[in-house]
């Protein structure tokens, strides 16, 4: 927690406001955006039950994670404190938060920089960071394992469109393991629409505090009848790159 420290910093993207949420943990409200990383009911609360659990990291024990948006690191966070032996790779465009988020909560023993990727590691558990546009960053960087869960935690698709297509949700696909998960915290119709037709079979599960519902996205397995039905009407349509 911050102790004396301003309340808000400027970062390559513009000015981000520290916020306390419910849960007594922090988020960032961020000015380029719009909007705050995380549910103002509880910023760790939500990620351990949106990406943590939705994931089942700790009954899995996923040797590669793929977070979309590192923020201030909550995702990192909360993962190592279940499982320790893992590459979390992470995107983000605003390299500076990344620094701002390590010397406020010490989230990496060591973070390095090798040409345009943050390196962190603690203990066994390594993060690296993608620096810059994620959909670019991810079709040139060579992963060293494919994916076996994703943390899909954007900002909203209202404010960060880009990475909420089905073009996006394919490259995604195509960078995961057969076993993989995929959680969101979206509820949107077109969102499950942008999934569904990049080839994910999806599950609608309860939302956080109170959010009707959230979304987990699997490579095999069955979709209920109902959301299959839902989702094959062509009146929902998928959110595209070339919408943008
Ligand atoms: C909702 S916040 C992520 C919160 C983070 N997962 C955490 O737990 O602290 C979304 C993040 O995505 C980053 N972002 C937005 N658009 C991006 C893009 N096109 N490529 C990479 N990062 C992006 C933002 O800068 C922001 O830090």
């Amino acid at each position: 927690m911050i102790k004396g420290k301003a309340l808000k910093f400027r970062g390559n993207l513009g000015e981000y406001e520290l916020q306390i949420t419910g849960d007594g943990s922090p988020t960032l409200h961020s000015e380029a955006f719009n909007e705050s990383c995380h549910s103002n009911h509880g910023a760790a609360s939500e990620t351990r039950y949106i990406y943590v659990d939705g994931c089942e990291v700790l009954k899995r024990k996923p040797r590669c994670i793929f977070e979309v948006g590192f923020g201030l690191g909550t995702g990192w966070q909360e993962s190592v404190k279940v499982h320790d032996d893992f590459i979390f790779y992470s995107t983000e465009l605003d390299e500076k938060l990344v620094y701002w988020a390590q010397e406020q909560y010490k989230l990496f023993d060591k973070l390095v920089k090798e040409n345009d990727v943050l390196i962190g590691t603690k203990k066994q558990a390594k993060a690296v960071i993608l620096l810059g546009d994620a959909r670019e960053t991810v079709k040139s960087y060579k992963f060293e394992r494919k994916f076996d869960a994703i943390y899909q935690d954007a900002f909203s698709p209202k404010r960060n469109p880009s990475l909420w297509t089905m073009e996006w949700f394919k490259t995604l696909l195509n960078l995961s393991s057969e076993s993989v998960i995929l959680s969101t915290y979206s509820a949107s119709s077109r969102i499950k629409k942008s999934l569904f037709s990049a080839g994910w079979v999806l599950e609608e599960r309860e939302g956080f505090m109170g959010k009707r519902s959230s979304t987990r996205a699997f490579r095999k397995g069955e979709m209920s009848d109902q959301l299959f039905k839902k989702l094959s009407n062509p009146k929902i349509t998928p959110m595209s790159d070339s919408e943008l």
